[in-house]
């Protein structure tokens, strides 16, 4: 069982790495982004909640992801570890998140943070597209689907996320810097943190991130 957080800026490459560790351990990727994008679409109650917040690049309140977060936690295909990308982004969601745990005599065994400088992170945003079924992310440039403007997986018509405006990309930086790079020093002396260089190819961060988790029990995932 692997329990994984992934930390990093917006565009830092979170999702696109998730997805990769997710299927090459057989372990759920939990994407609080991606459970508010899918609301939002369905009109749901919690996506009119956080619909505009969201377009605007600010941060939904604790409760109303620590509870996205306990339910997923709940489900049966979470018995074999997790993958949580965009969770926890406070220092109460993180104690929140501990707590969920606890109750389930669950820990963390990692903390992934990716470091990508601000100017990186911006065109990567800027070239984003994005799956809005699956949550599957290309970018204009460097990870092109193979049918131009069509998810790879299920031929879905991409989309830019409103968030990748200018305007909510600087209000998501700014999110980001004010409320969760702290959390590097919240999980630091647990010795869970791992960071790692975010720059390169993807196959070149996944690298980095298998060597990191070699010393794991499992012996993490195969060298890409
Ligand atoms: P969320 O969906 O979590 O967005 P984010 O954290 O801003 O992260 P992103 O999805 O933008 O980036 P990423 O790091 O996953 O990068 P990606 O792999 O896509 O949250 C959105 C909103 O939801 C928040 O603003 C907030 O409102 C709300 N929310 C969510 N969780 C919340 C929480 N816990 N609390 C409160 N509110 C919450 O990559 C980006 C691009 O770069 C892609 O195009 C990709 O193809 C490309 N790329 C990736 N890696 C590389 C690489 N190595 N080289 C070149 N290109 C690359």
């Amino acid at each position: 069982m692997l329990n994984l957080i992934f930390l990093g800026p917006p565009g830092a490459g979170k999702g696109t790495q998730a997805q990769r560790l997710a299927s090459r351990f057989g372990i759920p990727q939990l994407s609080t982004g991606d459970v508010l994008r899918r609301a939002v679409a369905e009109k749901s109650a919690l996506g009119m909640k956080a619909k505009a917040l969201m377009e605007s690049g600010k941060l939904v309140p604790d409760e109303v992801v620590n509870g996205i977060v306990d339910e997923a936690l709940a489900r049966p295909e979470a018995l074999r570890g997790f993958l949580l990308d965009g969770f926890p982004r406070t220092v109460a969601q993180a104690t929140a998140l501990d707590e969920m745990l606890a109750r389930r005599g669950r820990r963390i065994d990692y903390v992934l943070n990716l470091e990508v400088p601000a100017e990186v992170l911006v065109d990567r945003l800027s070239g984003r597209l994005s799956c809005p079924n699956d949550g599957s992310v290309y970018h204009l440039r460097t990870n092109p689907p193979k049918r131009p403007g069509l998810c790879d997986k299920d031929g879905a018509k991409l989309v830019q996320r409103p968030d990748d405006q200018p305007e909510a990309v600087r209000r998501r930086l700014s999110e980001y810097q004010e409320k969760t790079a702290l959390l590097t020093g919240y999980y630091k002396p647990r010795k869970v943190l791992r960071t790692i260089d975010g720059v390169g190819t993807p196959e070149e961060v996944e690298g980095r991130i298998a060597s990191a988790l070699r010393d794991h029990p499992t012996g993490g995932p195969a060298q890409p």
